[in-house]
């Protein structure tokens, strides 16, 4: 595995080949060779990113062994005929996590339900993600009953956004924690190696007054609930204090708010759940904005541990693959195109951080025709979204944290040819309405967008950095939508930034580390 990384690095390295540089915040040690990093005088740093992806991007994605075929036959409908040969696999035993895959052959099936995935150790497996239904698998979705309902849904359905907690569980954070920090001093030390937890920062006055109440009017108030919370598992135990796995991606300062963690009841956890090499075809009777029809193409629900690979999604209203309640998750070679819908807010969000959605990878995959390409809708629930060598084309758009304080967002090596505003990490102000800061310690890394731009601004209390971007790339109003001081920028339009992918990176440091 570790191979396959540094090859990638490699591959990346020679594209780039000219004079190299490196960040001045960011960089190889000259005697450790691992990257070291720089806080400023507030306590930013560039976070560690390098857990996104199913089992934070330590395991490659498993070739799971075929357990059951189905054909295609002519039929108006085939939405039982798949479900029930899910269900036949759904039973089967476990080992190594999966209970095996449910192979679909070529053809085009007529999908007038959902499909449920809602059992662990279940793949679903087309023949192709191609067009032709003679050698490949077209999941095809036809009629609205109900109304704009998801085509696949993988998990257990339920966006409990970890709200099950191990009873008496629940304690306080002592120390303060920066940026970054991944060491947690407890009140009552109930925890042990392995235990999932769930750190939350509540809403308070103080804090969102330390945000200039998002910098947005109407202003964020308490009741908006905009709680940062962090989904980790830990590591290590001394004492009253415990490690986590992941830095936590924002500073949480016992004076504007009393962080807790408990412990996340996750023993009827779903995971290990697969979608690989199909189509899936949303079709709708109206013209381009039709609305009556499915919304989602495949939402994963409720579960970690997940990916989707080689599959083609389109004719979607909202997002060709969503994630709600979902951790450690990988989408791999992912082309979403084509959505049908109005061009206007709460549409068109090619790939979605819907909510609680957290160590999430997308990789090598295409966005074309929407509006938010790869974006967290999900408020201060949403983190840790790595988008890496990704493509987007034909934006209405950009890419970004959407609303209410998403943290620890890196586009790194993304490429967009459209014209105008690609990529923000920024305040959306009166957006939304009221989306105010939307991104917060998030980076973009050498990402190319020629033609166009990308917004970095500062939030207060945090930092957004961008680092070896090509194309415009700036804090002012003009590219941005709204006045705020300029983020962290540095060296762009030069070729040759090391490391060239910083998420590879940081994988590779912290596996050399394990
Ligand atoms: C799965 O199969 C592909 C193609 O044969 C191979 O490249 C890959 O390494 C395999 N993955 C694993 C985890 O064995
Ligand atoms: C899983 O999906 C099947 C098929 O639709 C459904 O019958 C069953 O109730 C679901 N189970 C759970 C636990 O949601
Ligand atoms: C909270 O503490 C930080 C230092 O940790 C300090 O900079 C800040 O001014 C304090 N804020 C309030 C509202 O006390
Ligand atoms: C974004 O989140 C808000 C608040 O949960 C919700 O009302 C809205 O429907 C979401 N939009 C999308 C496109 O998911
Ligand atoms: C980047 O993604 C493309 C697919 O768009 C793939 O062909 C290429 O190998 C990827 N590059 C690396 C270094 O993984």
């Amino acid at each position: 595995m570790k191979n396959a990384i540094l090859t990638a690095l490699c591959i990346f390295a020679i594209i780039h080949s000219v004079i190299s540089w490196q960040s001045s915040i960011v960089g190889y040690n000259a005697v450790s060779k691992k990257l070291s990093y720089v806080r400023d005088a507030e306590g930013n740093v560039i976070p560690d990113f390098s857990t996104s992806g199913y089992h934070s991007g330590e395991r490659e994605l498993p070739n799971v062994s075929q357990v059951k075929t189905l054909s295609w036959v002519e039929m108006t409908d085939h939405t039982n005929y798949i479900q029930n040969a899910i269900n036949e696999v759904s039973i089967l035993p476990i080992s190594s996590n999966f209970r095996g895959a449910l192979v679909l052959g070529p053809g085009r099936y007529i999908i007038k339900g959902s499909l449920y995935i809602n059992a662990s150790g279940v793949v679903l497996r087309g023949s192709g993600q191609g067009m032709n239904d003679n050698i490949d698998t077209i999941l095809e979705a036809v009629d609205n009953t109900p109304d704009q309902r998801d085509v696949i849904i993988a998990g257990s359905g339920d966006n409990d956004r970890w709200r099950a907690q191990v009873k008496s569980t629940k304690t306080n954070i002592l120390n303060d924690m920066d940026v970054g920090d991944k060491i947690i001093t407890v009140q009552k030390q109930l925890f042990s190696v392995g235990d999932t937890v769930v750190i939350t920062y509540p809403t308070t006055d103080a804090w969102l007054q330390s945000v200039q109440y998002g910098g947005t009017d109407p202003q964020w108030t308490v009741n908006d609930q905009i709680s940062i919370q962090y989904h980790r598992i830990v590591t290590a135990t001394t004492g009253n204090t415990i490690t986590i796995n992941a830095p936590v991606f924002n500073s949480l300062r016992k004076n504007l708010s009393q962080p807790t963690i408990y412990k996340h009841d996750n023993t009827n956890r779903i995971n290990h759940i697969g979608v690989e090499d199909l189509r899936i075809v949303i079709k709708s009777n109206g013209g381009p904005s039709d609305e009556n029809h499915a919304w989602n193409a495949l939402s994963f629900t409720g579960a970690e541990h997940v990916f989707v690979r080689r599959c083609t999604m389109t004719g979607f209203g909202l997002a060709g693959v969503e994630f709600q309640t979902v951790t450690y998750a990988t989408v791999d070679s992912v082309t979403a195109e084509k959505p049908v819908a109005q061009t206007t807010g709460g549409r068109m969000y090619n790939f979605c951080l819907s909510d609680a959605a957290q160590h999430i990878l997308i990789k090598n995959s295409h966005a074309r025709d929407g509006r938010h390409h790869y974006v967290s809708n999900g408020s201060a629930r949403v983190s840790g979204m790595v988008v890496l060598n990704c493509t987007c084309s034909n934006i209405n758009a950009a890419s970004e944290g959407h609303r209410r304080w998403s943290t620890g967002i890196l586009y790194d090596n993304l490429k967009s040819d459209y014209d105008n505003l690609a990529i923000g990490i920024y305040t959306r102000g009166t957006m939304g309405p009221s989306h105010g800061w939307s991104a917060a310690n998030s980076v973009v890394w050498n990402s190319r967008v020629p033609r166009g731009s990308i917004c970095v601004q500062k939030p207060p209390t945090a930092q957004n950095f961008g680092i070896g971007c090509h194309g415009v790339v700036s804090g002012n109003k003009q590219p941005c939508p709204f006045e705020a001081q300029q983020g962290f920028i540095e060296g762009s339009n030069v070729e040759g930034l090391e490391p060239s992918s910083l998420y590879l990176a940081q994988l590779v440091d912290r596996l050399n580390n394990q």
